[in-house]
């Protein structure tokens, strides 16, 4: 058995020699003062005074030390350490209050700067208006139906019962695409811009088994010029009724229905006045209560009223019981099915119900106009 080492001298350890343990404290000082950034500081950090670091290991051997020894080594080797951690985190407070300073410079939001960012859109009213027309038939079992712009003259004229020699046909009121000669498939029919919806009546009758119950959304095409009140390309809703034992006491209450829907229900009511359709029978203009004074203003000087110039009505659209030739027109049996239709404006329905004074204010697709109205969906 060997004898205690009494002659151990410190200095014989390498690790543990005075100027080895200043010098590993003066790289690890170095290595601090040299980083650049905290991610730099981590590194050197891990170096100098992690667990492999020269300091820790030096550290380690002083365990074998004899007791003289042992505290002369952990006296250096000690305070070594304390004046690495003491610059560490000297250097970590360093640096981190000069990235704070940086991120305050860098991510500083100037909110005195003008913004350019897009403003929201906004769905134009004539889609939402005609939406909700559609919803209130829809809640009543009636389907959504839809047909081409550019319609064949048959459908758009000649099936509805509208002769060859009828006004409506003449270029006046007409967008024509396409003669009837240079027609190819289509049957000897030319190719219009359709000038209302009720060919959409005629494609739901040929395309469904009555009964059928069908409303009829979409823009229709005459060559009129743009003005306060007219616009070429304009939106109609049209509806449809084809079943066994349909009259106009259905028609008045369907339409009715609707108005209250449209401007609530107090006091809401139309009223029907005998015109001519080719395409109905009998036919009626349909006018609705005014929905501002809601007839009060008739016969009563003290109440005059601006929309309706005190008349108590307004003109909605046309309507009327589906004439029997278009019927039959369609394979349909009119002994054995009656129907009723109309169809009206959408654009001067937005005119009566928001107060819109000028068409033309739709068509220029102006965000002004269309915000206020909201994004209702
Ligand atoms: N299509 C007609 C027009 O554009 C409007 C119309 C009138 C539609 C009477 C109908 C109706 O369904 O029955 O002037």
């Amino acid at each position: 058995m060997s004898a205690p080492n009494k002659s151990y001298d410190p200095v014989e350890v390498e690790a543990l020699k005075p100027e080895e343990i200043e010098r590993m404290r003066d790289e690890a000082l170095a290595a601090f003062a040299a980083a650049a950034d905290l991610d730099q500081l981590q590194e050197a950090k891990t170096a100098h005074c992690g667990g492999t670091s020269p300091l820790a290991l030096a550290n380690r051997e002083i365990g074998a030390l004899p007791p003289q020894a042992k505290a002369e080594a952990g006296k250096r080797v000690g305070m070594a350490r304390g004046a690495v951690n003491k610059a560490l985190a000297a250097r970590q407070s360093e640096l981190e209050a000069e990235r704070d300073a940086r991120v305050l410079v860098e991510e500083a939001v100037d909110v005195t700067l003008p913004h350019d960012r897009v403003a929201a859109g906004a769905r134009h009213p004539l889609t939402t208006l005609s939406e909700r027309i559609e919803d209130i038939f829809v809640a009543m079992g009636y389907a959504v139906a839809e047909g081409p712009e550019a319609e064949a003259e048959w459908f758009n004229f000649d099936a509805l019962n509208i002769g060859p020699d009828h006004p409506a046909r003449g270029e006046q009121d007409t967008f024509f695409v396409q003669g009837a000669e240079g027609a190819e498939g289509t049957d000897g029919s030319g190719v219009v811009l359709r000038t209302h919806t009720s060919p959409v009546q005629i494609r739901s009758l040929i395309d469904r088994e009555p009964p059928v119950y069908v409303i009829c959304p979409g823009r229709v095409y005459r060559s009129d010029e743009l003005d306060a009140t007219h616009t070429p390309v304009f939106h109609q809703v049209e509806l449809l009724a084809v079943d066994e034992g349909l009259t106009m006491a259905d028609l008045k209450g369907t339409l009715d229905h609707m108005v209250q829907a449209l401007f609530g229900g107090e006091g809401m009511k139309t009223r029907l006045r005998p015109n001519f359709f080719p395409f109905t029978e009998p036919s009626a203009e349909m006018d609705m209560v005014c929905y501002v004074c809601r007839g009060e203003s008739v016969g009563n000087p003290d109440r005059p009223c601006r929309t309706c110039s005190s008349e108590g009505w307004i003109e909605l659209g046309g309507c009327g019981m589906v004439n029997p030739k278009v019927l039959q027109a369609c394979g349909v049996d009119p002994e054995k099915y009656s129907g009723f239709a109309f169809g009206f404006g959408i654009e001067r329905m937005l005119m009566f119900r928001h107060n819109v004074e000028d068409m033309r204010d739709m068509v220029e697709g102006d965000i002004r106009f269309t915000r206020p109205f909201g994004m209702e969906i």
